[in-house]
């Protein structure tokens, strides 16, 4: 007999329980939770023996080709995957709506079907004429690549004996739902019921499997948070809508890092890869600095970024002062006001400080804090630093300039990007010959000022 039963399941997070709660107790938040029912159809027989018959074995026995990557033909996109995408694994992309992750789906599987890899495009969102006038546009075409309009799952599982695709990309999981299971589509358990399947498909078929999930703000529809436990690899795709800059960034690897980010600019064409992303990060070189801006050299990833922070400091309207960061971390932001005040006599306690990272990038690593540091007090004392000038290095404490990681790399960044000099902790005498730029070392945050500020503070 077919069994209905009846839960709720907080679509946020994906707990289920049988009776109705007002808060999750599992995420914490309100009014996520939703009655979903699921058919249980029953089985034939009793099945004792209802899982694979995987021999146990030595670790020495088993066999991994780690050489199975499939470029993606955009090596922003193939950094962030950890070298392109693995033979048989789940890479769930998701992003907000209208993001650009169909367009970036498509122009990838465009790449992928030259090099003679076969395709399966499930839309479930568009019609598969939407699908070819996008292809249209960003001059996608081949003999490779297969489009299927289709909501169904268990309709798409069945055409993979058919075509026998190497890759198979579910745009949207939002969209497509299972006959198995009577929540509608987008419902935690739909959502969490086809990942499993299409999971499957990966592992056992051996087929690459790029599902899309959309981001949505409020708590109503599943977002894809459920999911990212489930799968190999989980990558965001972010940026501002009314932008064209877009970032790839990983936030699940199975397969490889996940500090790599992946740099794009949205144009009438399609995604374009952004090879030299400093020159995104920085407003347009002038002569002139303003008070208040920094270029600074980070590290995403393997690579050395430029990035401009800017800081605004000013005369507080409030009980006590404001202290706002966007782009680096709040406690970071206190404790180089609290040096500042300290070591270099700077009284903010009636200022307003706001710090900016420009771009939408996230930086978490002390290196920037000389740079910030030097925004905030020439932003104060409205003087400038140095426009040149690349600005790295940690700040302690003491008010002392601490080394960071990979200060070779960020020396090259900013000589590569015709700066004039860097402001650098104390470095080992031998590193310092081999650079075009000039180096000043900096021991101090007095003497980072004394060297690069166009007037005394
Ligand atoms: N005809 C067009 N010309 C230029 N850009 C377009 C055009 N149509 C769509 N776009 C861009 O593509 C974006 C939608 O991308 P899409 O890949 O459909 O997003 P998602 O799949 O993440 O919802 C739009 O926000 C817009 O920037
Ligand atoms: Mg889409
Ligand atoms: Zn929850």
């Amino acid at each position: 007999m077919t069994k209905i039963k009846t839960k709720w399941v907080c679509q946020n997070c994906g707990y289920e329980t049988p009776k109705y709660i007002g808060k999750c107790p599992d995420c914490g938040s309100w009014g996520t939770l939703i009655e979903e029912t699921e058919v249980i159809k029953p089985q034939n027989t009793v099945k004792t023996m209802d899982f694979d018959d995987t021999p146990v074995c030595l670790i020495n026995e088993i066999e991994v080709d780690e050489s199975i990557r499939i470029p993606t033909g955009f090596e922003e996109l193939d950094r962030v995957l950890g070298n392109g995408l693995v033979q048989g694994s789940l890479v769930l992309l998701a992003g907000d709506p209208g993001i650009g992750k169909s367009t970036l789906v498509l122009q990838m599987a465009g790449n992928i079907c030259k090099n003679g890899k076969k395709l399966l495009y499930v839309c479930a969102e568009e019609s598969g004429s939407q699908v070819k006038l996008r292809a249209k546009r960003l001059n996608v075409n081949s003999d490779n690549l297969y489009v299927y309009a289709q909501t169904n799952l268990e309709a798409v599982l069945s055409q993979l004996d058919t075509i026998k695709p190497d890759i198979l990309v579910v745009d949207s999981i939002q969209s497509i739902y299972t006959a198995n299971i009577t929540s509608s589509s987008g419902s935690v358990s739909q959502i969490r019921e086809c990942t499993n399947a299409l999971m499957d498909v990966a592992k056992n078929k051996n087929i690459t499997v790029v599902v899309i999930g959309h981001v949505t703000k409020d708590g109503n529809i599943a977002g894809p948070k459920v999911l990212e436990h489930m799968v190999d690899t989980v990558i965001y795709f972010e940026g501002d809508k009314y932008k064209s800059q877009r970032l790839l960034r990983s936030i699940k690897n199975r397969f490889g890092s996940t500090n790599e980010i992946g740099v794009f600019n949205m144009a009438e064409s399609g995604l374009e890869e952004v090879t030299n992303p400093s020159e995104l990060f920085m407003k347009e070189k002038t002569d002139e600095n303003t008070p208040g801006s920094v270029i600074i050299a980070t590290k995403e990833g393997t690579r050395a970024l430029l990035v401009e922070v800017q800081a605004l400091v000013g005369a507080t309207s409030y009980p006590s002062p404001r202290r706002v960061s966007t782009g680096i971390e709040f406690n970071r932001l206190l404790q180089i006001i609290a040096v500042l005040e300290k070591r270099i006599g700077l009284n903010l306690s009636k200022h307003d400080v706001y710090v900016n990272v420009t771009g939408g990038i996230e930086i978490d690593e002390p290196a920037a804090d000389l740079g910030i540091a030097l925004a905030i007090a020439t932003c104060f004392r409205d003087v400038v630093v140095d426009h040149d000038a690349v600005i790295i290095g940690e700040i302690s404490l003491s008010g002392e300039i601490r080394n960071v990681s990979d200060i070779e790399k960020r020396i090259y960044e900013a000589q590569k990007l015709g700066f004039k000099k860097v402001i650098v902790p104390k470095m080992n005498k031998k590193l310092l010959e081999k650079y075009d730029i000039e180096i000043i070392q900096v021991p101090r945050l007095m003497d980072a000022i004394a060297k690069c500020v166009s007037k005394k503070l």
